[in-house]
């Protein structure tokens, strides 16, 4: 499957700051076509960007979804209010939503089926923390929060999913997985999805990628991994040669 770079702004950057990375990437890598390019900036700047990215290959996300399609959910943002914004792609199960908002994988589970439900391709987050990691729980953390998110649901033809597997302690940090710990892990996501879906459509609806401090300097070697299909990025993504580097560099 086309590889796919993730650009996660979290809560940074103003909104005339936002806007200018966006026109600045629009120009940079806005014709790439042989992978994909999503940016996802706070709810507020949706807008402005999607407007900015007519005409070019980047792709719109959103940092997250609410689960239900209209009514008195003060503060939610509907699955159709963003498509409505040309919207294709939603982070659910961040670990900053689960670690500071409650968020919990009955939740990641309803945000999954309502992306689905929408046309949105929804972006899952797993993986442990620095705790779970040093207790060697790491395996059955990512075990549970994935199956959980995918609990009864039944991925068919033309739905998509993007599972990213981002250690917490890996977010922000500097610190990356090492080649084994990332084989091991990748190959574990892989055998969990071959326990719920075909290969079939492991092969064409579903990409597994790697998120946790990936900069334009460690992004090759986590490349030649040929479990991985993309980043999710969210540091390195706020400085437009960097990010732009990493799209370059597994081209
Ligand atoms: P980071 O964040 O690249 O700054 O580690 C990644 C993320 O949280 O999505």
């Amino acid at each position: 499957m086309t590889p796919i770079i993730i650009a996660n702004w979290k809560m940074n950057l103003s909104l005339n700051q936002r806007k200018n990375l966006a026109l600045d990437l629009k120009k940079k890598i806005g014709q790439i076509i042989d992978h994909e390019v999503v940016i996802c900036p706070s709810f507020i700047s949706l807008v402005q960007i999607s407007e900015i990215l007519k005409g070019s290959e980047i792709k719109l996300g959103a940092q997250d979804v609410f689960w239900e399609e209209s009514g008195a959910y003060t503060g939610e943002i509907s699955p159709k209010i963003l498509k409505d914004i040309n919207c294709e792609y939603a982070i659910v199960g961040h670990s900053e939503r689960r670690q500071n908002f409650g968020e919990n994988d009955e939740m990641v589970n309803k945000r999954t089926r309502t992306c689905l439900d929408n046309d949105l391709i929804p972006i899952i987050c797993v993986g442990e923390t620095a705790q779970e990691h040093q207790d060697g729980r790491a395996d059955n953390i990512v075990l549970l929060q994935l199956t959980r998110a995918l609990q009864d649901i039944d991925l068919v033809d033309q739905d998509q999913i993007v599972v990213v597997y981002e250690p917490v302690w890996a977010v922000g940090t500097g610190h990356i997985v090492s080649d084994e710990e990332a084989d091991h892990m990748f190959k574990l996501i892989r055998q969990i999805m071959i326990d719920l879906y075909s290969l079939t459509i492991i092969n064409n609806n579903v990409r597994l990628i790697y998120g946790g401090s990936v900069n334009d300097k460690n992004v090759k070697k986590l490349a030649d991994n040929d479990l991985i299909s993309g980043f999710l990025v969210g540091g390195a993504s706020l400085n437009v040669d960097q990010f732009v580097n990493i799209v370059k560099s597994i081209t």
